[in-house]
């Protein structure tokens, strides 16, 4: 039986923050915990509120793809974040800081290597167990609220449905069942030391990054809306953005689905 109740004690005690997860919302069934933090109707203004749902009927991903988990068995959670001028400008590296800090929680506590895939997936042994959804709503040219959204696969163990990637959870690669309280608070523990470097040392995100990404340096195809692009993951620049190299020029990417070619 892999569905468990999640704790709000076990996962309190291990919450070392100050701001992140302090205001913390447990939902049995939601649509999608990105869609109801954006929406200012539901009062949510906290900064680093943390939404966590055991279940979302309307669950998205990137490109509107869906996001399915089953029933209090992973972490389908959103970040309320207050965004100051200085973290509005860097988004990209918040896209990023994310998805290294998932990968370097789950490396931590479980022995299973994780990789980074462009620009925000987890992957172990090329299967996906994580994906981010960064979303906002801008009032004129200001961004009034920012919703970071994490998906982990965590306890589930089959994935029926059809899938971009083939996905993967923790207990499947680990082999055990896992503690999520534990998972969620030494993530957000992360996660905020992660936004303090965002302002005082940017460079240090795109520098880990880069040494978790295994696909650097590969041929690669990129699949943008209606056409696919080819060429060699030269590297990220220090805003996040893919390079291409493609015969004798360089070309800078902002979004695209990678895959090694
Ligand atoms: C992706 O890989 O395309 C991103 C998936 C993001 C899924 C998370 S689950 C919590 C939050 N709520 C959503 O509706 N989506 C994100």
């Amino acid at each position: 039986m892999d569905n468990t109740t999640f704790e709000i004690q076990k996962f309190d005690i291990k919450l070392e923050t100050s701001k992140i997860g302090r205001n913390f919302v447990l939902a049995d069934e939601i649509e999608s915990t990105n869609s109801y933090l954006l929406d200012k109707e539901n009062k949510i203004d906290t900064h680093g509120t943390v939404l966590l749902a055991e279940k979302q009927t309307q669950g998205r991903g990137r490109f509107n793809r869906e996001w399915n988990s089953a029933h209090g068995q992973n972490l389908t959670f959103s970040i309320f974040i207050k965004p100051s001028a200085q973290l509005t400008n860097k988004l990209n590296l918040l896209n990023l800081g994310t998805s290294l800090v998932v990968s370097q929680t789950i490396d931590n506590l479980f022995q299973v290597k994780t990789e980074l895939k462009w620009p925000n997936d987890v992957l172990i042994n090329k299967k996906k167990v994580s994906g981010i959804l960064l979303e906002s709503v801008s009032t004129g040219n200001v961004i009034s609220r920012l919703v970071v959204g994490i998906g982990i696969n965590v306890n589930q163990t089959t994935f029926p449905g059809e899938y971009n990637i083939p996905p993967t959870s923790i207990k499947f690669e680990y082999g055990q069942q896992i503690e999520r309280e534990k998972l969620l608070a030494e993530l957000l523990n992360n996660f905020e030391e992660m936004l303090k470097k965002i302002e005082d040392e940017p460079d240090s995100i795109i520098k880990e990054w880069r040494r978790n990404c295994r696909m650097i340096g590969e041929k690669i195809s990129i699949s943008q809306l209606d056409k696919i692009r080819y060429g060699i993951f030269e590297d990220i620049d220090d805003e996040g953005f893919l390079l291409l190299k493609s015969e004798d020029r360089i070309e800078k990417i902002s979004f695209g689905d990678v895959s090694v070619s």
